[in-house]
């Protein structure tokens, strides 16, 4: 498992805890969820390459950077939608796809509903948001779509990562960088993470 970064920041142990808290409602969550996207944008963009701009202060003509390639953030829907604002603070100029796909919950198997992407996937720095990696299945099946579509360089973020999901993505996808929040103990025989939060995408809509 040495392409996953889990972060321990005092912030996130915070948030996450909080996450995790049943009584925390549901407008609550969204705005967790925002937050901590926010600190995850600034963990899972350190290998983002820069290229050098001249500027103008008030005083002087100096070197100044700017990110050098083109970002592309890539939810998965539902739940992944709840993470796209906390990245668009910090880059606002990114470009949103969107990948539709649900677990069927007597198989676990992913299903697409709905697939849009921006062009130039092979360019781009990808970054794909989905707050649960749990067996690993949705993510897989995504990573896996998003190559077929040229995608090169991605980062997997996720909130709360179970081993199980974290170890199919590395056999699978060793190239892709994962970053996360949290990994969590184990999966339940309903492929819930434990502890976990629940349901994200529910949590995140009100729709229990
Ligand atoms: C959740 C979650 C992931 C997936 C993780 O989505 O947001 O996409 O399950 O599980 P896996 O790793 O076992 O595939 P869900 O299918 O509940 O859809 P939703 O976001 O629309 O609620
Ligand atoms: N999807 C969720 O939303 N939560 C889990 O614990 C597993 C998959």
């Amino acid at each position: 498992m040495n392409n996953v970064h889990v972060m321990k920041h005092p912030l996130i142990l915070d948030k996450i805890s909080r996450l995790r808290d049943k009584r925390t409602g549901t407008q609550e969550f969204r705005q967790i969820i925002f937050q901590v996207s926010i600190i995850l944008a600034v963990e899972s963009t350190v290998h983002c390459r820069v290229r050098r701009k001249n500027i103008a202060t008030p005083l002087e003509e100096t070197n100044g950077f700017q990110i050098r390639d083109d970002i592309v953030l890539l939810p998965i829907l539902r739940a992944g939608l709840g993470m796209v604002d906390g990245f668009l603070s910090l880059m606002p100029e990114a470009k949103v796809g969107y990948l539709g796909v649900y677990r069927n919950e007597a198989t676990l198997e992913p299903v697409t509903y709905y697939k849009n992407f921006p062009k130039n996937l092979d360019r781009s720095e990808i970054f794909v948001l989905d707050p649960m990696l749990a067996t690993g299945g949705s993510s897989n099946y995504c990573l896996s779509l998003i190559k077929e579509c040229g995608g090169k360089n991605i980062t997997l973020v996720t909130i709360i990562s179970a081993p199980q999901g974290v170890e199919l993505i590395s056999q699978n996808h060793p190239d892709v960088k994962i970053v996360t929040a949290s990994l969590d103990r184990e999966l339940n025989g309903y492929g819930y993470i434990l502890p976990g939060l629940g349901d994200a995408g529910d949590r995140l809509n009100g729709t229990f």
